[in-house]
């Protein structure tokens, strides 16, 4: 559990610098650009360390996977966040919570209207991999990497896509 919580902590104060910039630039084209820019600073640093874990991953572990697809989808997978509803004290609510009293946020979820901007900023959080989805086909993203948005926070099944495994363990670790 403390180790999420310095994930968290980590993702708050770390930044985009020129090497990020760099690596965003060579992997996602202008409009996907635009998506991820879209995004808080702290989601935006969540992405590329993701990213690069996935990297480290695939190299690790000498598969054969669509290498190129699954950075793409590690920096877009949460696309689907909404900076002006999920800030940043919700975002450590939402942490906290999922950790210490997840019954607390299946509470809100169920009558998310009576949290006031807590209950839409919750809402949203769950919604996200679905909103991610839809914005991402909005951009004529490729099925395989809008597929990998929609299911990064679903459970494992066998048969899965090499890629989705990898992008879940990713986001897990970060
Ligand atoms: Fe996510």
């Amino acid at each position: 559990m403390l180790n999420r919580i310095g994930q968290f902590a980590h993702a708050l104060f770390s930044k985009i610098g020129p090497s990020e910039k760099k690596y965003i630039q060579t992997h996602l084209n202008d409009q996907e650009q635009r998506l991820f820019f879209s995004l808080d600073r702290p989601t935006q640093t969540h992405c590329v360390r993701v990213a690069r874990t996935c990297q480290v991953m695939m190299m690790a572990k000498e598969m054969s996977v669509r290498q190129h697809e699954l950075i793409r989808a590690a920096l877009l997978h949460d696309i689907g966040k909404p900076a002006n509803i999920i800030r940043t004290r919700h975002r450590v609510f939402i942490v906290l919570l999922t950790l210490l009293a997840p019954g607390l946020l299946k509470r809100i979820l169920r009558q998310p209207q009576g949290w006031g901007k807590l209950g839409q900023a919750v809402l949203a959080h769950v919604q996200h991999p679905d909103r991610g989805a839809e914005m991402a086909a909005k951009i004529k993203l490729p099925p395989d990497i809008i597929d990998l948005i929609r299911h990064h926070h679903q459970p494992y099944r066998p048969g899965e896509p090499m890629e989705l495994t990898i992008l879940r363990r990713a986001d897990e670790l970060n």
